[in-house]
């Protein structure tokens, strides 16, 4: 199968800026991929670079099999691009809008209307497609340039942070559009800042920093990078501690913490949800009281501050790995 996206040691320099720097990343077809990275990490200009807005300087890029730098004008007739910032027309109904972009790609008045209509449809913005755009609330916008960036049946949509600034129900809506799509057979490569979005809505997450993937994988696969699970116990009160820790010790999961003054004991452990069922028997064996007991599995969160945050070194190994 042709990979979506195929970048090899992609490098792009603004001045002295390398905000490309030997980019390796392939994405395979039937795939919402998210490209997450701290702030001037590289996400925009890859996006860009996809969308041949911006010509990298050094590296390979394809999409679809097709050369981005030697054949932009095919590249662009594969792809769809909305950003963040919703570029419709507010002096215009939605309709309108999508009318006017699919009459920009070439297609016929009666075609046009049929191709606004049945992206309006899809992206249920049928009931607000007769209204002018500029009384939109912000999500409505949003969804209606995602639409128009569909008008062109685009084989891979590119989203810039396609849902910075909505509100989390609007957040929710767009991401049941994008789903929709991909569902149709649409590719979707999106950047985001949220991690709780790349986790719920991505199939694969790609990690970037200083213009390089630094970690590639489902989001179950980073998230067990990072670590083991948690087996966390509340107990009631303090002098159940050390009989716990005891008890819990003697199971030999993992390194047992504790702390008296939060009246907690954490276990590290390999395999959750057994070590979790074992921790409890040995708590009814004990027979203490306990306020609550948990699995806490590793999140996003803990997954993008270990490579991007200051530990730089174990960055290097993970990569490496
Ligand atoms: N047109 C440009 N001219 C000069 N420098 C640029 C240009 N575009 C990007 N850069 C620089 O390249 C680096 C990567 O920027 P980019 O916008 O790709 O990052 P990003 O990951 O999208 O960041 P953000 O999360 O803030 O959107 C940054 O240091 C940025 O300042
Ligand atoms: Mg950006």
């Amino acid at each position: 199968m042709t990979p979506i996206i195929e970048a090899r040691g992609l490098i792009k320099r603004f001045g002295r800026v390398e905000a490309l720097n030997g980019l390796d990343l392939v994405a395979e077809p039937g795939q919402v991929v998210a490209l997450l990275g701290p702030n001037g990490a590289g996400k925009t200009t890859f996006v860009r670079s996809l969308a041949t807005l911006v010509s990298p300087d050094a590296g390979t890029l394809r999409v679809a099999g097709i050369d981005a730098v030697r054949e932009p004008d095919r590249i662009r007739r594969v792809i769809g691009l909305a950003g963040q910032y919703a570029a419709v027309e507010g002096a215009m109904t939605g309709r309108e809008n999508l009318e006017m972009v699919a009459r920009l790609f070439g297609l016929d008045r009666r075609r046009a209307k049929e191709s606004a209509a049945s992206v309006l449809e899809r992206l249920a913005l049928t009931d607000v497609g007769d209204r002018l755009v500029r009384t939109y609330s912000g999500g409505t916008r949003r969804r209606l340039d995602l639409g128009a960036s569909l008008v062109g049946a685009p084989r891979l949509l590119l989203l810039d942070e396609p849902t910075t600034g909505l509100d989390p129900r609007s957040r929710v809506e767009l991401w049941d559009a994008i789903r929709t799509l991909v569902s149709g057979g649409t590719d979707v490569l999106l950047t985001t800042q949220y991690l709780d979005e790349a986790d719920r809505l991505a199939d694969r997450i790609v990690i970037i920093d200083h213009g390089r993937v630094i970690a590639n994988g489902t989001p179950g696969e980073l998230k067990s990078q990072v670590g083991r699970d948690l087996v966390e116990i509340h107990v009631r009160d303090q002098a159940a501690i050390d009989p716990v820790r005891r008890s819990l010790d003697l199971l030999g999961h993992g390194t047992v913490h504790t702390d008296p003054a939060a009246l907690l004991v954490t276990v590290d452990v390999d395999n959750g949800p057994e070590r979790l069922m074992q921790s409890v028997q040995a708590l009814v064996d004990l027979g203490v009281d306990v306020d609550d007991i948990a699995l806490r599995r590793p999140t996003l969160d803990e997954v993008f501050l270990n490579l991007t945050g200051a530990a730089a070194e174990p960055v290097i190994e993970r990569s490496a790995r």
